[in-house]
């Protein structure tokens, strides 16, 4: 195998024990936890045992017979990789005996093999060609004429691998990798003997199979026979990388493997905290955006958006940029103009984005892309436990017992985890599902949630309130830890209200649709580890995940401290296998949230107007702060629209897609006289721009980002800049142009003054990244060396956590016989987000449109079909999409997805919002669904959008003449 490729595979898993058991193997003498195999002790003695069906990250199977071994006193050659060590073995690993078997094993496997190693796509990385040269194989006595599979055809349905048979040794590495890593039980061996094939589904093409292309398989594959077509395409690698995927909020880490500045192949790299070497289809094979033909290598500027665009130079760029937006000062005011930062970019350049504003811009108006997803989860958290962030590792869940999943489709949206959730579901923990749609969570392959709480969109805190009032009124609650971790007079406040009768479930059912009895077993699962909430004395380990489910409410806030209240009252945070955990969307939410890209907050969530902390940074950045926070995104769009707000500083955030009610979202924009976007696409916001700065890809450049776990990980960069700079430097050609001095010469130096004015981030450094691999804040002199994996373990970060009284307040979205179903918005597996990436990938063969689930019953009452065109109109917008009939969804909800900008999800979704946050509440919008006749006319505004986009589209190539 290619040395850099190489990584120790110990054969199978670690196992923990207290107990260790000490043996000899090859006279070496070595110690292991006891459960530990033979052949991973003889790693540990130094001594590699031949395999093929082994791996170190799936349970060991023994069907090779490859790694047979003598144990003193012992008849036979027991497999080293299924037999467990014992005190005492002697184990001998080399002997003419094994020789002769391991040679005769291989033997038989070759004779069946097509010998093009020369041409084969695994040469140089193909564990069938190490082994044979271990086991020293000359000659195969059997020759090929005999029943062999090198004719069977090859399956190329997969746009990311190919999966041929004649190659294959029938090891089951790739079936196990679906079931145990991935947990999609996508694959069989069908047949028998000689017959046996590894067959998708029913013998389907894997694009018609169960099969979410994760690629674990692919990974598990010893041979070529499930191979990435990137590799047959270009051949192995020869250097690699570590790195962090730019999709979603796991923040996996990956081996970029490369040829010299070109992706071979991105590899889940296992010893990432994060993913421990597994992955998912966008992280895993959707990376060709980064050199996608659309990317933007070249500034543009121009006076209107109603002109063509004009290829400039960086310096004609960043000072024409610079001098609009002082223009703009001159005659607006100082707080005329403002920027947003991005979830996307890395943690130093989103620190430079706000600090770029606060100093040079002289004000706060600085915002990000968490005000739409998680700004309530800051709010809620800080106020109950004193810090905005999760509690846990995502590793904690292989402790926990039960498993609350609230609003939240990590299958869906953060699939990594939800392989490790899934995993822990079937070694037995329990699973509760609040969610209006039966999710992948509630119902699939080996998964059936104990509980799901289909919920009416819009009642998250009713039903929150009605499980708090089981726990309370049936003395399941957790008195010793309350009394010692929690603040008592709150306490007492949040047990009265609750207590109230019309908190109860039978009260509260006719509100939320759940019935009574279901809310009454989950509650008592949750604080008890069993339906009948009997307390038995066993410490029981409940976790709470939640997502935009929870967040992207009127009450979104509230519902977040009512999750914090039911944890404490159950006495679930503070150890491994409870908590309570934000599923962060972006891949680095947490990052940009921590780098002070609130307009109230400086980095590290201290409060702006705090004179201690504002007059550090006033001494580190040589300015004066301004003490009152600055506008939010809403708040900057309604001052666009009254003439205050001309200038806007966007970088890596697409608000024209993403943000809610689009038609006011573009008003205001087209209201603005000077807005400059930052990103690698021209997308939806950056069709209203006056200046374009070409962005780059995490690929492009060094930082770190920040996932759920609050892990800071390293980004490297692999290659140049396609544009020339990375967007930290974009940023400081800014600061400077606009005469604010920055001198960073590498991210590093950044992060080195984040931490000198951070004290959560104190003890983070690149040095100790390179040496731990990641950190999780806070990391400093108080915590251990990598952070802190388990927060608020002895005590709350505000002390004694506090509980709020969460009053369940409907939100005005209400239905009416004009608007009479309840849309919610979600994702997609193979999708992200806005779709600005994704959709530039093939990950299009999965989901190339957003669709409108609806119920058969409230399709038939309307005359839908399957697949039928429909309009959908809300009091914001109407749209026309076309339908999906399903029971997933309950009567009275539908539901879509908001990837594609035609599709114009946002048109519908209003600007009612979180009474704290202003985070938007999309995912309760009344509306009207009903067929279309002429799908061809798509709504108003779908017509008006294709009009502009293609007016848009003009203006670009006039300014790249179509390149
Ligand atoms: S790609 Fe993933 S889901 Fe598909 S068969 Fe392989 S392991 Fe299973
Ligand atoms: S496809 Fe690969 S991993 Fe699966 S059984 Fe065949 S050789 Fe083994
Ligand atoms: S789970 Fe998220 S971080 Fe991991 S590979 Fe998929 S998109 Fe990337
Ligand atoms: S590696 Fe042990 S039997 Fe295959």
């Amino acid at each position: 195998m290619l040395d850099h490729l190489k990584t120790t595979d110990y054969g199978t898993p670690l196992r923990e024990s207290t107990q260790e058991v000490t043996l000899e193997i090859d006279g070496q003498s070595v110690t292991v936890p006891q459960g530990t195999s033979l052949m991973r002790a003889a790693v540990d003695a130094g001594v590699q045992v031949p395999k093929l069906c082994a791996t170190d990250s799936l349970e060991p199977f023994g069907s090779c017979r490859l790694c047979l071994v003598e144990i003193e006193g012992r008849k036979g050659f027991p497999a080293s990789c299924t037999t467990p060590a014992e005190a005492g073995m002697k184990v001998r690993t080399q002997s003419p005996k094994l020789q002769k078997l391991r040679k005769g094993v291989m033997e038989l496997y070759i004779s069946d093999h097509p010998l093009d190693c020369l041409t084969c796509s695994a040469n140089g990385n193909c564990e069938l060609q190490d082994m044979a040269g271990v086991t020293g194989l000359r000659n195969v006595r059997y020759g090929f004429d005999g029943a062999n599979h090198l004719a069977s055809a090859k399956d190329e349905s997969n746009p990311y691998f190919s999966y041929d048979p004649s190659k294959c040794i029938v090891c089951n590495r790739c079936v196990r990798a679906c079931e145990e890593t991935q947990g999609t039980f996508a694959l069989t061996i069908s047949g028998r003997g000689f017959e046996s094939r590894v067959s998708p589904g029913q013998d389907q093409p894997f694009m018609e199979s169960e099969c979410v292309s994760c690629g674990a398989c692919v990974e598990a594959c010893p041979t070529a026979t499930l191979q990435e077509k990137s590799v047959i395409e270009l051949g192995q690698p020869e250097h690699s990388v570590i790195t962090t995927c730019a999709y979603c909020g796991v923040g996996c880490a990956f081996k970029a493997e490369m040829k010299g500045t070109q992706v071979v192949r991105m590899v889940p790299w296992k010893d990432g905290k994060a993913n421990e070497g597994h992955s998912c289809v966008k992280g895993r094979f959707a990376w060709g955006y980064a050199t996608h033909q659309d990317r933007i290598t070249t500034p543009m500027i121009r006076a209107k958006i109603t002109d063509p665009w004009r290829e400039v130079s960086w310096e004609e760029a960043i000072a024409h940029a610079a001098s609009e937006f002082r223009r703009i000062q001159a005659k607006h005011g100082q707080d005329s103009i403002g920027g947003i930062t991005s979830s996307r970019c890395t943690n130093e350049e989103t620190y430079l984005v706000q600090k770029l504003i606060r100093a040079a811009f002289g004000n706060n108006n600085v915002d990000t892309c968490a005000r739409v997803c998680h700004s309530p989860t800051g709010y809620g958290l800080g106020q109950t436990f004193g810090t905005s962030a999760g509690t846990q590792t995502f590793k904690s869940v292989e402790k926990s017992d039960v498993i609350l999943v609230i609003g939240a489709n990590p299958a869906a949206a953060h699939p990594v985890f939800a392989s490790r959730m899934k995993k822990r579901i079937r070694q037995g923990a329990r699973l509760i599902v609040v969610d209006p749609r039966e999710t992948e969570m509630v119902k699939g392959p080996h998964l059936q949630a104990d509980f799901h709480l289909a919920l009416k969109p819009g009642t998250n805190v009713a039903l929150i309130s009605a499980l708090a009032h089981v726990v309370v009124t049936e003395g399941l609650l957790a008195d010793d830890y309350i009394a010692e971790r929690c603040d008592e007079k709150s306490f007492n406040a949040w047990k009265d209200f609750v207590a109230r009768p019309d908190n109860s479930p039978e009260a509260m059912e006719a509100v939320t649709g759940v019935h009574a009895a279901v809310v009454r077993g989950a509650a008592r699962l949750y604080a008890t580890g069993n339906a009948e909430g009997v307390k038995t004395g066993r410490p029981v380990n409940s976790a709470i995940y939640y997502g935009l489910g929870v967040t992207e409410h009127a009450q979104g806030s509230t519902m977040v401290m009512g999750i914090a209240n039911l944890a404490m009252a159950c006495g679930m945070v503070g150890r491994e296998g409870v908590g309570v955990n934000p599923l962060r969307g972006q891949n680095n939410v947490q990052g940009s949230c921590d780098m002070g890209s609130f307009p109230h907050e400086l980095p590290g969530y201290r409060h702006i107007s705090d004179t201690t902390t504002r007059s550090q940074f006033e001494a580190a950045w040589g300015v004066e702060l301004s003490p009152e926070p600055g506008l939010r995104i809403p708040n900057m769009f309604d001052a666009a629209l009254g003439g205050s707000f001309m200038g806007l500083y966007c970088e890596g955030e697409d608000i024209v897609q993403s943000d809610p009610n689009t038609q006011h979202v573009a008003a205001a924009l087209s209201a603005m006289e000077c807005i400059v976007v930052q990103d690698i696409f021209l997308n939806e916001t950056a069709k209203y721009a006056h200046v374009f700065l070409p962005g780059s890809s995490f690929l492009e450049k060094d930082g770190t980002f920040t996932n759920a776990e609050r892990r800071i990980s390293r980004v490297r960069k692999v290659m140049p800049p396609l544009a020339q700079y990375a967007d930290w430097e974009v940023t400081q050609l800014l600061a400077n142009a606009l005469g604010y001095p920055m001198h960073y010469t590498h991210p590093r130096e950044i992060m080195a003054e984040i931490a000198a004015l951070t004290p959560s981030f104190a003890g983070v450094s690149y040095d100790k990244l390179d040496q731990h691999g990641s950190l999780q804040w806070p990391c400093n002199d108080s915590t251990p060396e990598i952070g802190t994996p388990i927060m608020h373990i002895d005590r709350f970060v505000r002390g004694k956590g506090r509980f709020i009284v969460t009053q369940y307040v409907a939100t005005d979205e209400k239905v009416t016989p004009r608007f009479p179903l309840l849309l919610t918005t979600g994702r997609i597996l193979s999708q992200y987000n806005v779709g600005a990436q994704t959709r530039r990938t093939p990950n299009n063969q999965w989901h190339s449109e957003d669709r409108l689930e609806i119920h058969p019953h409230d399709a038939e009452e309307r005359g839908i079909h399957d697949g039928d065109w429909v309009g959908i109109r809300s009091r914001a917008g109407e749209t026309v999409l076309r339908a999906t009939v399903t029971e997933r969804i309950q009567p009275g909800v539908v539901y879509t997805t908001f990837h594609f900008p035609e599709s114009g999800a946002n048109v519908i979704t209003t600007d009612s919002s979180d009474w704290a946050t202003n985070c938007p509440e999309y995912k309760v919008t009344a509306v009207q669904v009903a067929p279309v006749t002429q799908p061809q006319q798509r709504s108003a505004w779908q017509r008006d959008y294709a009009r502009f986009n293609a007016e848009q589209i003009a203006h670009l190539e006039a300014a790249t003449d179509g390149r």
